[in-house]
């Protein structure tokens, strides 16, 4: 079998899109690259022989809009790839149909998607996610992927959705708070995908937010929280909810 030239492209605040695409790019090449759009867009173009996985989150039943905005320098000249949204086991609605169609202006051609569950940013849902098991179900995605690479067998296929896509795409309204603990150390100001956490490592620009949660999954020292009541409350109102698993699902 000829050796995959694989890229993982992915905008993941909190690693469960790194995760999915990464175990997928893993599978087809143990030397993949990873294009990280998380914190700033990128310039880049590939061609008819390399393979590029998408990875997105789904933020209100679409991809994220800054995520968008960070693919627009990506070029591909009939480059086949592998599309992605992990979502935090509610439902991805539009995200997937939405993510394909804007590869394909791009000049990407999807052989293949996925639909993939991971933690949700809020509250404790598929905590974890995703685990062992669903990455060996990504690997064993990502062998059929291929052979239909290999085969040249490049039709799109269908995936759940919409169009028009569904209103969303925007963060959350949560503000994550700076607690006493905090010891000034600029993590979270350099790690904020939207840059919105100013130098004094505690004020938030409400307009940049998108309560992605990054910050507080990074900080060492568990100082940036959302430790409110009426979070909290959401929070376990939310787990409660969802709490039954969810399988990821595979389209080829
Ligand atoms: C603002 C916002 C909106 C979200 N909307 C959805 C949603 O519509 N459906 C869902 O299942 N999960 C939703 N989630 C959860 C994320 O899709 C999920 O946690 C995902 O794994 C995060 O990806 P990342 O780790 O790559 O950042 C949302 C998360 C955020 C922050
Ligand atoms: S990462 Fe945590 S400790 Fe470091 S500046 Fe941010 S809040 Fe403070
Ligand atoms: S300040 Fe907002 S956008 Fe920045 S990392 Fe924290 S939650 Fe995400």
């Amino acid at each position: 079998m000829e050796s995959i030239n694989a890229t993982a492209v992915f905008f993941s605040p909190t690693d469960t899109s790194r995760t999915g695409v990464c175990a997928i790019a893993r599978a087809l090449s143990d030397e993949f690259s990873e294009l990280d759009l998380t914190c700033a867009p990128a310039q880049a173009t590939f061609g008819e022989k390399e393979v590029v996985v998408f990875g997105a989150p789904v933020y209100g039943g679409r991809i994220p809009a800054v995520c968008r905005e960070r693919m627009a320098g990506l070029k591909g000249n009939n480059t086949p790839c592998i599309v992605t949204v992990t979502y935090g086991n509610r439902d991805f609605d539009d995200a997937l149909l939405e993510l394909s169609d804007l590869v394909q202006e791009q000049g990407f051609v999807p052989v293949a998607a996925a639909a993939l569950v991971g933690q949700h940013t809020y509250g404790t849902i598929q905590v974890g996610r995703p685990d062992e098991n669903d990455q060996a179900q990504d690997a064993a995605f990502a062998a059929q992927a291929a052979e239909k690479l290999q085969a040249g067998t490049w039709q799109v296929p269908a995936t759940p959705g919409n169009r028009p896509y569904k209103d969303g795409g925007k963060g959350g309204n949560f503000r994550p708070l700076t607690s006493d603990a905090c010891v000034s150390c600029g993590l979270c100001v350099r790690g904020c995908p939207t840059q919105a956490i100013a130098d004094d490592c505690r004020t938030i620009d409400d307009s940049k937010c998108i309560a992605c949660f990054r910050c507080i999954r990074r900080c060492p020292v568990g100082a940036k929280n959302m430790d409110t009541p009426e979070y909290n409350a959401f929070a376990a109102m939310f787990s409660e909810r969802l709490k039954d698993r969810k399988e990821n699902q595979y389209f080829l």
